[in-house]
Order: structure tokens, then sequence, then C-alpha cells
């Protein structure tokens, strides 16, 4: 709607006269305005700090009321910061176009004294030498919405129904192990945020990123997720309607733990669809460079839940392959903003290990990780390595049995080797000595094993796991 809105609207207040009264100074800042478009570079004034950034022009949007919007991603930092700004938080002055051909380069836009001056100089056709300035404005902007019209119908062809058919791209077999695929899309409908607001339960979260949620509902301020089936509605009425007939009360498939009031639920993406489905549409609008595949049978999920009275309530998750050619015991994890930087992060990674310590291997996340993910990996080996060897320092205080290895520490820990040694290396314990590396145990260890005790204040209890690994090998997936 907002479409066929603002195209009208916004030619008609270019060409009612309204214009003519504007003064010169305006106009240039309009035509510079206009002059903005994706792939071009800016300093634009981010929402939540008020600072200055140089930023990237993903789109741009022209409001019913006739003013520009741009969604900007600020270069060297995290997609999730990247939003709509309006025209007072944008500064024409550093405008930059890109140079066709070189990804990534941009030369000084011209910015002219008189619009006038301007308009003659970029005059291509013929038939457009004519136009006034506000026609000219007019024409672009209609321009500028049939170029979104035209970008946003592909949309529907992302919409992830429950009935919908798979894609040629689900249909087609796996070439990696892996739910997700790797590599930004190109594609600036995929790198715009397309959700405004989720509520789930009792929050209300705003999205970070693009999922392909039904075209439909990226109108709407707010989308309605029930918070144990994860189904996704319009509107709070057809909320309540689906709660009468929503029974569940936690997520489906097997309570495989279950220590005070925090559980976790196995469920198989093959028997439990829809919701797995659902999963990953949720989960999406978090995650940055993954794209979402509709077959979910590879895939086991582990859902980890706060419990009260009114039932478990989700806090996050992490996907595993039934099978991975890798060796990842991770494929996706994520802990819901409402929940994050409390330590569930590293509660979902501590289970993920402990469930390759029942199966007796090491295993590693899928990569790339995201920044966040990094740090919290990090975090986490670096914690598990400095406990075994602080347990190890206390067993054995001094002597020859004081040799522990990598592949030890990776046995204990199930944490892969190449994990382990770049670890030990960012903690500064790895040294090469007398012809091959050691590791070398620090006077200031105790304090930081002491520091990183006192954050893991929840832990994972391996004896309330109840769980036998499956050999996935020799059954239908
Ligand atoms: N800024 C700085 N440090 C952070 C932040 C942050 N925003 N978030 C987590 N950390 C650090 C913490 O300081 C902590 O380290 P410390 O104990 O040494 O201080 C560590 O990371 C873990 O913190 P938690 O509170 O346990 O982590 P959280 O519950 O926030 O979950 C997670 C971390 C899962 C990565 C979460 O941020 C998230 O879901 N992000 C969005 C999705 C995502 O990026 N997932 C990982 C993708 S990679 C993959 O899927 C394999
Ligand atoms: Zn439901």
């Amino acid at each position: 709607q907002m479409d066929e809105g603002s195209s009208t609207v916004s030619s008609n207040s270019y060409s009612n006269g309204a214009s003519e009264k504007m003064e010169t100074d305006d106009k240039d800042k309009v035509f510079a305005l206009d002059q903005i478009h994706d792939g071009c570079r800016i300093m634009a004034r981010m929402t939540t700090t008020r600072q200055w950034h140089d930023a990237e022009v993903i789109s741009v949007r022209v409001n019913p009321e006739g003013t520009y919007a741009f969604y900007v991603h600020y270069l060297e930092c995290n997609r999730r910061l990247d939003e709509w700004v309006t025209t007072d938080d944008v500064n024409v002055e550093t405008l930059r176009m890109p140079v066709k051909g070189q990804k990534g380069a941009v030369v000084p836009a011209r910015i002219p004294q008189k619009c006038e001056d301007a308009i003659s100089t970029r005059e291509e056709s013929p038939a457009s030498t004519t136009g006034s300035p506000d026609r000219e404005l007019s024409k672009k902007m209609g321009a500028v919405q049939r170029k979104r019209k035209a970008t946003i119908d592909p949309m529907e062809n992302l919409k992830a129904d429950e009935s919908m058919p798979p894609t040629a791209e689900t249909s087609a077999p796996r070439t990696s192990g892996s739910m997700c695929k790797v590599g930004h899309s190109e594609d600036a409908l995929t790198r715009i945020r397309n959700i405004e607001l989720i509520e789930l339960g009792r929050h209300r979260i705003q999205p970070w990123y693009f999922s392909p949620y039904p075209q439909q509902l990226t109108k709407l301020p707010v989308i309605y997720i029930c918070e144990f089936c994860l189904k996704y509605l319009k509107s709070p009425t057809c909320l309540k309607r689906h709660m009468t007939k929503c029974h569940l009360k936690h997520p489906p498939g097997n309570e495989i733990y279950r220590n005070d009031n925090i559980s976790f639920f196995e469920i198989d993406g093959r028997k439990n669809k829809s919701y797995a489905q659902n999963l990953c549409l949720l989960a999406k609008l978090f995650l940055d460079h993954k794209t979402l595949y509709y077959d979910t049978d590879p895939f086991l999920f582990y859902v980890m839940t706060e419990r009260d009275d009114r039932g478990f309530h989700i806090v996050g998750f992490f996907s595993k392959e039934k099978e991975s050619a890798e060796e990842y015991n991770v494929a996706c994890i994520l802990v819901l903003p409402s929940y994050q930087k409390r330590g569930y992060g590293r509660l979902l990674i501590e289970f993920s290990y402990e469930l390759s310590k029942c199966e007796g291997k090491s295993g590693s996340p899928e990569k790339p990780l995201s920044d966040l993910g990094l740090l919290s990996y990090r975090s986490f080996w670096a914690a598990t390595i400095i406990e075994q060897l602080m347990h190890h320092k206390e067993s054995f205080p001094s002597g020859e049995e004081n040799a522990l290895s990598v592949s030890q520490l990776s046995q204990l820990t199930s944490i892969r080797k190449e994990d382990v040694i770049s670890t030990l290396q960012q903690l500064n314990l790895y040294k090469y000595y007398k012809g091959q590396y050691v590791m070398v145990i620090s006077d200031d260890m105790r304090e930081m094993y002491e520091k990183s005790c006192k954050k893991m204040r929840v832990r994972i209890d391996p004896s309330m796991l109840k769980w036998t690994p499956k050999d996935w090998s020799r059954r239908k997936i």
C-alpha cells in the first residue's frame, strides 16, 4: 500500500506548484538527495548513538509525504545496526558514488551549486531536456517506486509457507553438510530487515536481519508468534484464537535434560517439520551469513527452556546435523535477545559439548561464526581449558606425570584439537620450547580460573542428561 501511496503523493507534492516557492538551497538539497541511490557512500547518523559513521546506502524509499528515507549499512559495523535514516541524518556533502564494475570503489559526488545547472549537465535523453526540475524529481521518484516494486515481488518466492513445495535449492542434493548456506546475498531485498517487531510470549523483540516470512506479514507493525509451537500470526486476535486450539506448553519432542527450571528438548527436524521450520524462520531474524533451507530433515534441534507455572518458555536453541562429515556439533546457535548476555549462550555451548562427550567424539561449531558467536565460543573454550589445566595441576602438583597433551585436552573436553590449540595460543600458554610445543602454565592462571568460575553461575549438570546418541547412518534420516 505504501508504495502506491508514496508514488502518487510524492509526484503530487512536486508537481502542484508548491515546490516553486522552494528556496534554491532547498532545491539543491533535494537534488543532492535525489542522487543518492544504492551503492553510494555517505556519512550517516546512527539512531542509537547519534554518532556520525561512514555508511553504504542499501536502499532508498520515498515516503507518502514525499520525504526520503535511506536504508544504510554502517561500514565496519555488524549488519544488525543497519537501519532506515531520514534526510536529517545523512550529510549530502559527503556523498560518494559507486564506480561501475569496481566493487566497493567510490568517487566523490558532484553536488551542483544550482539545481538548474545540474539538471542540464545530467540530461541524457533529449526528451527530458525540457523537463522542469520539479517534473524531473517526480519522474525520478516514480522510477524509485517502480524499482522498489520490481524488487519486492521476488519475496513472494521466498515465503515460508508450510504448504510450500521445496524450492530448487532444497530439492537438490545438499552439497555441504550444513543447514545454512554461507555467503552474503547481493540481493538488496534480503539485506533489508523486513519485520518490524515480533511478540513472543511476554517479549517484544526487534529483529536484527531479514527472514523470509510471508510477504503480507512484512507490512505489519508487529507479528505475533505462539511461544510454544512458534506459529506466526498476523494479529492479537488470531493469536488468541490460536491459543485456544494450541495446547502445547513446551516445545515438541523429548525433554532430555532438566535441572531446576532449565530444560532441553530434542526435536527431530523430520518428525516435527513445521516446528523446525518455524524455529528456523525465527532464528534467521537474528542470524546473518545464513540462508534458510527448508529441508529440516537432516537436523536435530535442541531447544533450551525456562520453566514457570505457565509452561516451558523458549530461551534459545542450537541445531545439529544428524550426521556431519565435518564433525560439526552445532550448525546454528541462538539465544533470543531478551535473554542474551546472561550466560545462556555459554550454557547452550556447554550442552552441545556434553552431547559430543556422550558420542565419544570431539566437535566444533559450523563456520563461519558470527561476531557474537566467536566471542562466546572463545570465552567457553578458554574457561573450559583453564578449568582442565587447573584440575590437572591440582592432581599432579609436580613431576613427570604433569605432562598433558593437546590430544588429552581435546578428549577430556570434546573440543576439537584445532580449537584447543588456538585457545592456548590466545591465552599465551602455548610456547615453542627446545624444539617442541609445550603448554606453559603461568602463575596468573589461578586468577583467570577464579574469574571464569565467578562468571559461570549456572552450569550443565551431566548427571541430569538422559540421552543416548543414535547411529543415524543406519536409519532413514
Ligand atoms: N558483547 C560483548 N561480549 C559478548 C556479547 C556482546 N554483545 N554477547 C556475548 N558476549 C560474550 C560474553 O561476555 C561472554 O563472555 P565472558 O563470559 O568471557 O564475559 C560470552 O560472550 C558468552 O556470553 P553469554 O551471555 O553466555 O552469551 P549469550 O547468551 O548472549 O549468547 C550468542 C551468545 C548465542 C552468540 C547470542 O549472542 C546470539 O544468539 N547471537 C545472535 C545469533 C548468533 O550470532 N549466533 C552465533 C552464530 S555462529 C553459529 O551459529 C555456529
Ligand atoms: Zn501454538
